[in-house]
């Protein structure tokens, strides 16, 4: 195992909005998913399932109804070849001891899967982002694509190579870690979190919808 080889992976991993229109090769897409399967699972329920979407009319549907929940309304177009739809299957959180919240570990689930996820895509020199997907536009696109309303939808991930000069700046700063206890004296203001939103969130007017 190498240490060194994991952390480029994980430093290369970028949110990708701008794509080449080169198509995703089923082998790689194969690594992906092979990836995403290997992920830690509550119970180990593997609740993930996934639709991939080629179709351009379907895909541009799909971001019309993401853009329609944004005030003003407003098309999010990532012109990707390739979208993954990610699921879960709520069904499966009966594998989940009793006492626990059990839709957050599924939900819990399926982001370690992404994770994996993201970190093959970037290794396979592709590019991704996270889509946030309302919970009504969400009731569209399952009805859209013929997905049992049943599932959980938990991202929309477009996927391509990245087209050049997509790289943003990505400020990240340091983990705060307090040993044994919580350093009290380390708790954030309200002043200091509002001055971390503004620093580093890609909205920074907090309140106001703007697309990301
Ligand atoms: C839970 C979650 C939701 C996100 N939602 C969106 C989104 O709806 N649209 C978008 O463009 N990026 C979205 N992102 C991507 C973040 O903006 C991005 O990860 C962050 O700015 C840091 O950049 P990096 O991924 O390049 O490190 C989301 C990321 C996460 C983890």
């Amino acid at each position: 195992m190498d240490f060194d080889a994991l952390m480029d992976v994980v430093k290369n991993r970028r949110s990708v909005r701008v794509f080449k229109k080169d198509p995703v090769p089923d082998e790689m897409l194969e690594k992906i998913f092979a990836a995403a399967a290997l992920a830690p699972t509550g119970n180990n329920t593997q609740p993930l399932e996934i639709v991939t979407v080629r179709n351009k009319a379907i895909m541009h549907e799909i971001e019309t109804i993401i853009g329609e929940f944004f005030l003003p309304p407003m098309t999010q177009r990532f012109d990707a070849p390739l979208m993954l739809v990610v699921l879960g299957d709520p069904r499966l959180c009966d594998g989940y001891p009793q006492g626990f919240v059990r839709e957050g570990i599924l939900h819990s689930s399926l982001c370690l899967a992404v994770g994996n996820m993201f970190l093959a895509i970037a290794a396979l020199g592709l590019g991704s982002v996270w889509k946030e997907v309302p919970p009504s536009a969400a009731v569209r696109i399952k009805a859209l694509l013929k997905i049992p309303q049943v599932f959980v939808l938990k991202t929309i991930l477009p996927l391509g190579f990245p087209a050049k000069g997509h790289r943003e700046k990505r400020p990240k700063r340091k983990i705060p870690v307090h040993h044994n206890t919580y350093h009290v004296a380390k708790f954030k203001s309200n002043e200091d979190v509002d001055k971390i939103m503004r620093r580093y969130c890609r909205v920074k007017e907090l309140g106001k919808i703007r697309a990301l």
